[in-house]
């Protein structure tokens, strides 16, 4: 074919020499695109896959916002009343937020307590029924006493220095706490799927 068109014009002969090697090219092209494509999917796949399961690893590790009003430190919800009022109207109105006056369950949780207060006194979640019975939480567990809690009466706050004891009548501000929507546990099963597919690659 080559041969017999030799003698045509120099236009037509370019045309002629590319001809035959182009059908050659064109099927290396098709391979090297459908090498390269195929490159592409499976590395985006492979990408798309490991920045979701970091995401999921990341949720893993935070919990959902609190609430209008309500400030999150670590895994609890904090609402910092502005109004003032006695123990009792205190507790009653956390619970009718479905929560309870305010708990700390580490030195990190009551020191952002102390901090967050500033120069006010807040009611806090541990009553007695007397001296002589040990501090309780709201939910009836008892305190640990890690840190002392000052004065003889039946209701503890938190004052400028630690926590004190007041009569349940005193007026002052207060805290209630409750868990942080759970992000953590809910995604969990999922996460460490994505982990795991993840590591395989
Ligand atoms: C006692 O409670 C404090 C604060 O609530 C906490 O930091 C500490 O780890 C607890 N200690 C024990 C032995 O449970
Ligand atoms: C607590 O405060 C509420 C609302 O101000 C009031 O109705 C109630 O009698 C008070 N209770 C005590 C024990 O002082």
């Amino acid at each position: 074919m080559l041969v017999k068109l030799m003698p045509v014009k120099l236009q037509g002969l370019t045309l002629t020499v590319v001809s035959p090697v182009f059908p050659a090219g064109l099927y290396c092209c098709y391979a090297v695109i459908i090498v390269l494509t195929g490159a592409v999917i499976v590395l985006s796949v492979a990408l798309s896959l490991s920045v979701r399961s970091q995401e999921q690893v990341s949720i893993k590790n935070t919990y959902a916002p609190c609430g209008r009003d309500w400030i999150g430190f670590g895994n609890k919800c904090f609402y910092f009343s502005e109004d003032t009022s006695n123990w009792t109207f205190s507790q009653n109105f956390c619970m009718e937020l479905k929560t309870q006056l305010a708990r700390f369950d580490n030195l990190e949780e009551l020191n952002f307590l102390r901090r967050y207060k500033g120069t006010f006194e807040y009611w806090i979640g541990l009553h007695r029924e007397s001296p002589q019975h040990p501090w309780r939480w709201m939910d009836n567990t008892e305190y640990n006493s890690s840190v002392p809690i000052r004065g003889v009466e039946k209701h503890a706050y938190l004052n400028n220095k630690w926590i004190s004891s007041a009569r349940s009548y005193a007026d002052m501000r207060w805290i209630c706490s409750m868990p942080n929507s759970c992000i953590l546990q809910c995604q969990i099963p999922f996460a460490s799927f994505l982990s795991l597919s993840r590591d395989a690659f």
